[in-house]
């Protein structure tokens, strides 16, 4: 959707979130030239319903979805003190997730387009989270190299503008996140296990387990984390039938070092390939407190600036699907449909057509 010439009027855009096992809504309000401002959001977590199986259940998901979405629009709208026929662009997560999950998201979006005759836009997931500092006190500008890290994905991007995305390296297996809630599960931790591993890991000695840092020298920005489980399995296995507090405390230590080592180590490389020097971390692992001192004293260090999501919106949330969505129409590459006819990609690269 094209702004107009004479445009004056701030747009206003509701994002929709549901690609896993979160509900997020948001209202931004953007301008042709400044960056968007976020009205008001609201989420919410399914996580107490998942842990009880231990990870997520689509299933479960897409039902919690449909319950959620509609009073989650209502108390963004209310906080917001705004209407539904303010909305100018309504905005969801096309993809990649849970196909179901991302069918309520779509679904209430194209229906609110429908009813309100407004634009529909289907957003990326992981544009949404590579964008979400620019919501931040301290946001980013182009270019710069992102460090994705959730729990599907880990991947290092050189992004030169909305839109512009190159892959520069990325997991062949598990993603940072999904090294975390592995061996979170193995070390008797509940779901989901980053937050609780790096909490017991306080209490623990990093140095203690040498534990493998696979691809450090692969040549490339490629990451692998499958071998970490195992080797966890493998260093428990020989603590003996009945290891102490202590020792789970040290291997919850060893293994976030291991997992941080990497991850700050291909971003320098990725850096240094590209000669940027702004890094910008988004997606669960994000949050993560030793990753975010070990950039910090690398970037004291080697003179690059690290840019963070506010601590709220590290995780999904329907702030970051609306920013892009804002960010796109500032660019004038908001290909947004108006005939609502929705359709999802629970799996989708980003960068492709
Ligand atoms: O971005 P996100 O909310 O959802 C996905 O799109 O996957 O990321 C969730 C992932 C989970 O694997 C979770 O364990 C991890 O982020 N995570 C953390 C921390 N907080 C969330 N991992 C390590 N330390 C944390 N503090
Ligand atoms: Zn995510």
């Amino acid at each position: 959707m094209d702004q107009p010439a004479t445009y004056t009027r701030a747009m206003i855009f509701l994002g929709i979130e549901s690609s896993c096992d979160e509900t997020g809504v948001a209202l931004i309000e953007a301008g042709a030239e400044r960056i968007p401002r976020l009205r008001g959001q609201a989420l919410y977590s399914q996580i107490d319903m998942h842990r009880a199986y231990g990870g997520v259940v689509p299933e479960l998901a897409s039902r919690d979805h449909i319950r959620r979405v509609l009073p989650l629009t209502r108390e963004v709208m209310r906080d917001a003190q705004a209407e539904l026929r303010d909305i100018d662009m309504i905005a969801f997560t096309r993809g990649p997730g849970l196909a179901g999950a991302l069918l309520v998201g779509a679904g209430v979006a194209c229906a609110l387009g429908a009813a309100l005759g407004r634009p529909v836009l289907g957003v990326h997931h992981l544009e949404g989270h590579l964008l979400s500092p620019f919501l931040s006190a301290d946001p980013p500008t182009f270019p710069f190299v992102a460090l994705l890290v959730s729990g599907g994905h880990t991947q290092l991007m050189r992004v030169d503008d909305v839109g512009a995305y190159t892959l520069l390296g990325e997991t062949i297996d598990d993603a940072a996140g999904e090294a975390f809630d592995k061996s979170a599960k193995l070390l008797g931790l509940g779901y989901p296990g980053g937050p609780a591993l790096a909490e017991l890991a306080t209490r623990g000695d990093p140095a203690r387990f040498d534990l493998p840092r696979p691809m450090l020298r692969s040549g490339d920005l490629s990451f692998s984390f499958a071998g970490l489980k195992t080797a966890v399995m493998v260093t428990l296995r020989k603590l003996g039938p009945s290891p102490s507090a202590q020792d789970h405390a040290d291997l919850a230590a060893s293994t976030q070092a291991a997992i941080v080592d990497v991850l700050t180590r291909k971003s320098l490389a990725a850096l240094q390939s590209t000669g940027l020097t702004r890094l910008v971390v988004a997606g669960g692992v994000g949050a993560n407190t030793m990753l975010r001192t070990r950039l910090g004293e690398q970037a004291a260090r080697w003179y690059f600036t690290l840019h963070y999501p506010e601590l709220a919106l590290c995780t999904d949330n329907g702030a970051m699907i609306a920013l892009a969505a804002a960010m796109r129409w500032q660019r004038h590459t908001a290909d947004a449909r108006v005939d609502h006819d929705f359709n999802v990609r629970p799996r989708w690269p980003l960068g492709a057509p």
